[in-house]
């Protein structure tokens, strides 16, 4: 249903690839049914104004002033909900005293991230409705509030705990446990910057990238818990028909041209997502494990992603060589263009959710290789609940090869294709008329049109 008058929604994203993108999806979204859409973003990783001329974009100047992101830790997460609060403030009185003054637009909600806490504080004081946004899926959510209700049931764990599962976490394992532990127990300061994240202060919702038919008994139990209407409305980037690229990083197109020349289902997909490193042995054992598969790669190493070096100079000698035109190794890569071309048959990802969600849409199976937090629960997910990846344990080449080679070869990579594929129509079936999603959508923006102004 089309609303009838427009009203805008000012949009917080957090500034890093794998949560902006969602935020600007969703902001296509809200658009194509009539809403202005105002993305109030912080000068590091802003996103590119050309791409989206859909939106209006308003910086919020200052909010990052000395504070280095390039190296996330809880300090700068901290420092800048700190630091943005005056410039969202500034801006939001601004327009709320022009809307006085103009009929006609009216400032409906902010819908913030929720690793942007201090949105929930500054709507509070200006009695603006807030919505937040949650870009990762329920699993991970409710996994992060089991634990918090007795964290000492949970910590800290022996090693040899390791492989036990995680009471009431079933695909879970300690291994698995969603938060960097040391000496197998969370620090405090990580629990506490988790409940910030996960708390919705007096926000009256919660949007979700995630689908009712995937993860509704997960949905239904966190909705217990917040008590305010939830719309899992995802996947956004079907959702949105946006083409516009939404990368921080230059794309680089020339590897859609190389997958054009490689024969349809061959191509195995590589990339670890934005914001994760690795170390350099576990470069060298992936390179001599995609070599020995044979199976040909295009492989994405983001610069800085290997802990000491600048990019691909770490390659260990004669790899290349010995790969030869088989593998192509890029910085950056349309993904989505990659993962929906007829080439890829396979992607060995960090399972990030926007890659998960990604992937399951064009039906590719994946290796899971998850280093960090809900990296770690979706890769559970994917490989023992929805059986449509290998998990990869051991970062040993020998592993990788093997691994490789049963998802592009064996009887069992087939079975796994046969199932992403079942997951994808399932995903489709919620977009249509009457699925869940279209639904969800329906109401939210009911919702938001009905908000008290
Ligand atoms: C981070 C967390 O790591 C992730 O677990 C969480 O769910 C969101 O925040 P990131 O690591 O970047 O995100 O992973 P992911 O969620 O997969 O997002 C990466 C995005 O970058 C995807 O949309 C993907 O399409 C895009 N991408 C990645 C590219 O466009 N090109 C690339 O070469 C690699």
């Amino acid at each position: 249903m089309k609303i009838q008058r427009r009203q805008s929604v000012v949009l917080v994203p957090h500034p890093f690839q794998g949560h902006l993108t969602p935020m600007l999806q969703l902001g296509s979204i809200l658009h194509s049914q009539g809403f202005v859409a105002i993305v109030a973003h912080t000068e590091y990783n802003a996103p590119n104004y050309s791409n989206h001329p859909e939106f209006v974009f308003h910086s919020m100047n200052g909010g990052l002033q000395g504070i280095d992101m390039s190296f996330p830790s809880l300090e700068n997460i901290y420092d800048m909900n700190e630091n943005c609060k005056a410039p969202l403030k500034d801006y939001l009185v601004r327009m709320m005293e022009e809307e006085e003054d103009v009929q006609g637009d009216q400032l409906a909600c902010v819908i913030y991230d929720n690793v942007m806490f201090f949105v929930d504080e500054v709507a509070t004081q200006l009695r603006l409705p807030s919505i937040v946004l949650r870009t990762f899926s329920a699993a991970y959510l409710n996994s992060m509030l089991t634990i918090f209700q007795q964290p000492e049931k949970y910590f800290p764990f022996k090693d040899s705990q390791l492989l036990d599962p995680l009471p009431e976490l079933h695909p879970l394992r300690f291994k698995d446990v969603p938060f960097p532990a040391i000496n197998n127990t969370v620090p405090e300061p990580v629990l506490e910057f988790c409940r910030a994240m996960s708390d919705i202060g007096s926000s009256v919702a919660t949007i979700w990238n995630t689908m009712q038919d995937l993860e509704n008994s997960m949905l239904l139990r966190l909705q217990e818990h917040y008590k305010v209407p939830f719309f899992p409305i995802g996947p956004f980037h079907k959702v949105a028909h946006s083409t516009s690229s939404t990368s921080i990083l230059q794309e680089d197109n020339s590897c859609i041209e190389w997958l054009d020349r490689q024969a349809p289902n061959s191509i195995l997909y590589v990339s670890l997502g934005s914001l994760v490193r690795i170390d350099n042995k576990e470069l060298i054992e992936t390179a001599w494990g995609l070599a020995n598969s044979e199976q040909p790669f295009l492989w994405v190493i983001r610069p800085g992603s290997v802990s000491g070096s600048q990019c691909a100079e770490a390659l260990p000698d004669g790899f290349e060589k010995m790969v030869g035109e088989r593998g192509r190794i890029v910085k950056w890569a349309p993904q989505k263009q990659v993962l929906a071309h007829p080439a890829v048959a396979g992607f060995f990802t960090h399972c990030g959710w926007n890659s998960t969600l990604e992937s399951i849409c064009e039906e590719v199976p994946l290796i899971c290789r998850p280093l960090l937090a809900d990296q770690l629960v979706n890769a559970r997910y994917l490989s023992q609940i929805y059986k449509v990846g290998f998990e990869l344990e051991v970062i040993e080449r020998t592993v990788i090869e093997k691994t490789v080679r049963k998802l592009m070869l064996s009887e069992e990579g087939k079975d796994l294709k046969k199932r992403v594929v079942d997951m994808k129509q399932n995903i489709i079936a919620g977009m249509q008329t009457d699925g869940s999603s279209h639904k969800n959508l329906n109401d939210l923006v009911d919702f938001i049109s009905a908000l008290p102004s």
